[in-house]
């Protein structure tokens, strides 16, 4: 039987300690499907359709890219899935994903979720962080793919 896990997050944009994360994550399951969260509270910056989209553009094998809604535990019972993924950087990251898991744990106790750490180059690393680079012309280079640097230097043109 194939191991699936569900690496879920919101992803606006991909950078390249998400990638860290998703590569991490293959050497250990056979199939990785990374779900999008729609997140509206957040404001996202690109559209559930672009977050997707620059995903799929990395063309990782033995990966699927979908958007969801709702609940991540309704998710994992839909793809019959028992394990989430969610990377870690720093302690700091820490309280915040205890909460996640914990409730996650709460609401279906079958599913269990694996923390994974971002390579050490990504540490500081996160999506808020990068948009902020990205709109006051910081170099971002390294630190996202190709792609998605093209596409903030567009949006914030
Ligand atoms: O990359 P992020 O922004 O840290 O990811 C946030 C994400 C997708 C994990 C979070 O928004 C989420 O879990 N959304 C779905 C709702 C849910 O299941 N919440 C957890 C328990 S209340």
């Amino acid at each position: 039987m194939q191991s699936t896990a569900i690496y879920p997050g919101s992803f606006d944009p991909i950078t390249n300690g998400h990638v860290s994360i998703i590569k991490r994550a293959l050497r250990i399951f056979d199939k990785v499907i990374v779900a999008v969260s729609e997140n509206d509270a957040k404001g996202p910056l690109f559209s559930l359709d672009e977050r997707v989209a620059m995903i799929n553009q990395l063309g990782l094998d033995r990966v699927d890219v979908i958007p969801f809604k709702g609940l991540l535990v309704d998710l994992c019972v839909e793809k019959d899935v028992s394990v989430m993924i969610r990377g870690l950087r720093a302690v700091s990251d820490f309280e915040y994903e205890l909460q996640l898991a914990l409730a996650n744990r709460r609401m279906n106790r079958d599913v269990e979720t694996i923390f994974l750490m971002t390579d050490y180059k990504y540490s500081f690393l996160s999506s808020s962080m990068i948009k902020d680079m990205a709109r006051f012309s910081g170099s971002i280079d390294g630190l996202v793919p190709e792609h998605v640097k093209i596409a903030l230097q567009e949006r914030f043109k």
